[in-house]
């Protein structure tokens, strides 16, 4: 039987990554809190995994046990900023406990300023649908960063701004003042001079910053790669969810589906490319989807699907997202900023760990930038409109009691982390059914 490891290189950053209202608890004063209270949502967050009320130290330690030697994590706008002309000193210093936990264990942060969640004073005046929120989300990231600059130089201005909009304003998931294709439009370039106007007050508050921003990067493939059809939907559906910010950041020119919006100030706003990574779609043209237009995604039959189909378990997408940010932007650092699986019982969730860092090994050996790794997530905690149905932590959370129970993948991660690398004995220990591919003879 082979025998070998694959080693990352020096430094690689490994973590897991969550984000505010997720794992917080009572974050009663944003958006999602009155979307989760009008009954949008499977379940509500409640006290989630209780950080706010202090548990954040007993889930460091975690990271700590699990050999982890970095961390994603986000702040919530409505606490810091509990109204447009106050802010929450508290609220600041308890974000400064949290980093200054880290950093005693040895952990390295990187912080989110905004992911998903905005305050309800903000969401009342049509939120990212008007330019306003410009100024106002740059404020709320001055004074934050100069709060926190102490203990962070890796920052993450927005999360996924293409689930953001399209989720809340195309497809109707998330919350959203108004619905269509134009306030999505609208919201994407807000976001984008948002992010923008971010990067260079992050730049001025701190020399040593590295900014960027997260992308869920979605691969697709055609249906049928002969049906022009299929193929037309793929590509419109590709680059509207895709490639909109990338082609921005390139050109400084944002290019949708519907038009070309113009935003110079934003060309070149990125120290590193933040890649969210879950699986692949499969589109095929669908006249009845209008809403998306006229494409249908969806996994192949035989697909490795997690518990409730919402991930297939498609590891060379990790290779081709890495190709593809690497060709989109030659040497700029890239970090995987999320990869995961939702799966209770931990099924499926140790070959889908290891045979995504087998993948990313392998971008690496092309030396490609790829700096760290960020698993989605540390403990289970509130996955948004799917509520507590889909478990992605390496840790079992019952939030009713608070309760933890350490998933084997937990120890698995913990041993690439402490090896800085994937074993065959690991893949043999804890997923020998994939052995034969990561290790072929
Ligand atoms: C991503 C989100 C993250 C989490 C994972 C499963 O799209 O950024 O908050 O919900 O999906």
């Amino acid at each position: 039987m082979p025998q070998a490891t694959y080693h990352f290189p020096r430094g690689f950053l490994w973590g897991t990554a969550t984000a505010a209202h997720q794992v917080e608890g009572n974050n009663t004063n944003n958006q999602w809190w009155k979307w989760e209270q009008d009954g949008h949502t499977n379940g509500t967050s409640g006290l989630a995994c209780d950080w706010w009320g202090g548990r954040w130290r007993e889930d460091f330690d975690r990271a700590v046990e699990g050999r982890q030697n970095a961390h994603r994590l986000s702040v919530e706008w409505s606490r810091i900023q509990p109204t447009p002309d106050t802010w929450d000193e508290d609220a600041l210093e308890r974000y400064r406990s949290m980093l200054r936990g880290l950093h005693e264990r040895g952990i390295t942060p990187m912080v989110t300023l905004h992911h998903f969640t905005d305050p309800l004073w903000l969401y009342e005046r049509d939120g990212w649908e008007t330019e306003d929120v410009v100024p106002a989300f740059e404020k709320f990231v001055r004074k934050t960063v100069d709060a926190l600059k102490e203990y962070c130089t890796l920052w993450c201005t927005i999360n996924e701004p293409n689930i953001y909009a399209t989720y809340g304003y195309i497809v109707g998931d998330f919350p959203a003042r108004h619905r269509g294709w134009k306030a999505a439009m609208t919201v994407m370039v807000n976001m984008f001079r948002g992010h923008a106007a971010a990067y260079r007050a992050i730049h001025e508050i701190q020399k040593e910053a590295r900014v960027g921003y997260a992308l869920h990067y979605r691969p697709m493939v055609a249906h049928n790669k002969w049906s022009p059809l299929d193929n037309l939907t793929r590509s419109i559906q590709y680059s509207g969810v895709n490639l909109a910010f990338p082609s921005a950041i390139s050109t400084g020119i944002m290019k949708w589906p519907l038009g070309n919006v113009r935003v110079p100030e934003a060309k070149g706003t990125q120290d590193f490319l933040g890649l969210n990574y879950y699986s692949v779609d499969t589109v095929k043209f669908d006249i009845t989807n209008y809403k998306e237009v006229f494409g249908r995604r969806y996994y192949p039959e035989n697909s490795d699907l997690s518990d409730t189909k919402f991930i297939a378990n498609i590891p060379e997408g990790i290779f081709d997202s890495i190709k593809w940010a690497v060709r989109t932007y030659p040497d700029l650092p890239i970090i995987i900023t999320e990869n995961g699986v939702e799966d209770v019982n931990d099924h499926l969730r140790p070959r889908y760990l290891a045979q995504h860092v087998h993948q990313m090994w392998r971008a690496v050996n092309f030396n490609w930038p790829v700096k760290g790794y960020f698993h989605w997530s540390l403990v289970d905690n509130f996955e948004w409109e799917r509520g507590w149905t889909q478990r992605f932590g390496l840790w079992a959370l019952d939030e009713k009691t608070q309760k933890r129970t350490k998933r084997p993948s937990a120890d698995l991660y913990a041993e690439m982390c402490k090896e800085n690398g994937l074993s065959s004995e690991m893949v043999q220990k804890y997923c020998p059914e994939v052995f034969d591919k990561l290790f072929p003879v």
